[in-house]
């Protein structure tokens, strides 16, 4: 085994060994609005579920390469609100493409051709083209460390969920078959799941 120290590597290095270690990660496309009402969207791939009781999710925004806060850190700190969209394999490109850093202002949404359609609880838009978007609002924001890429942990609760029917079994449940859903994995690496990609293993004691 080869031992790597952070400290040594420094936070680019870093930052790509990370990104290739913990793999694949799910993308939050997350759409916020900035106190002017400019919707704002981009990926996020430092995601994942903490809890159910409330649905609790959390996203890292890492500061830019230069060290300053990104504009859906800095709109959840100003309105409290934001929605998480699913993207599969159907969106990559136009997911991939709301990353680009366009000027203050500039909506992702059109630059890329979505459509924002109201949300229920929140003022941030959903993405019309996303089968699975989930309105949030902001439980509390947590950073660890400062300067370059440091994480601020943006902990939300899920206020609803809205799912495309075809995608739903039994009316309650996503089918996860039927998704295709895209994983982020290190360098400009994705995965797809597909249903030969997947398989079926029930906890132990928990039955079929
Ligand atoms: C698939 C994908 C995943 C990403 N994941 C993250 C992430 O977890 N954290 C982060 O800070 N930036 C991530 N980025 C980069 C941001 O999307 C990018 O910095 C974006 O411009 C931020 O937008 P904003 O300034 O409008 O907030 C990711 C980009 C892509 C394409």
């Amino acid at each position: 085994m080869k031992t790597f120290i952070p400290t040594d590597l420094g936070p680019r290095a870093t930052y790509a060994l990370l990104t290739s270690c913990i793999a694949p990660r799910p993308i939050a496309w997350v759409s916020t609005c900035s106190p002017d009402e400019c919707f704002n969207l981009a990926p996020f791939s430092f995601f994942n579920a903490g809890g159910a009781n409330p649905p609790s999710v959390v996203f890292s925004v890492s500061n830019t390469r230069d060290g300053r806060a990104k504009d859906t850190l800095r709109n959840v700190q100003s309105t409290g609100e934001f929605v998480i969209n699913i993207a599969p394999y159907a969106l990559a490109e136009q997911m991939n493409w709301t990353s680009y850093e366009y000027e203050h202002g500039v909506s992702e949404f059109e630059k890329v051709g979505l459509t924002p359609i109201p949300s229920q609880f929140v003022r941030p838009p959903r993405v019309a083209e996303s089968p699975i978007q989930m309105e949030c609002k902001l439980f509390q924001i947590v950073s660890h460390g400062t300067g370059p890429v440091a994480a601020n942990y943006i902990i939300g609760e899920v206020l609803c969920f809205h799912i495309a029917e075809h995608l739903l079994k039994d009316g309650a449940l996503v089918d996860d078959r039927l998704v295709d859903f895209i994983g982020r994995l290190g360098e400009s690496w994705y995965c797809r799941v597909t249903p030969e990609s997947m398989f079926w293993l029930p906890r132990p004691g928990q039955g079929a």
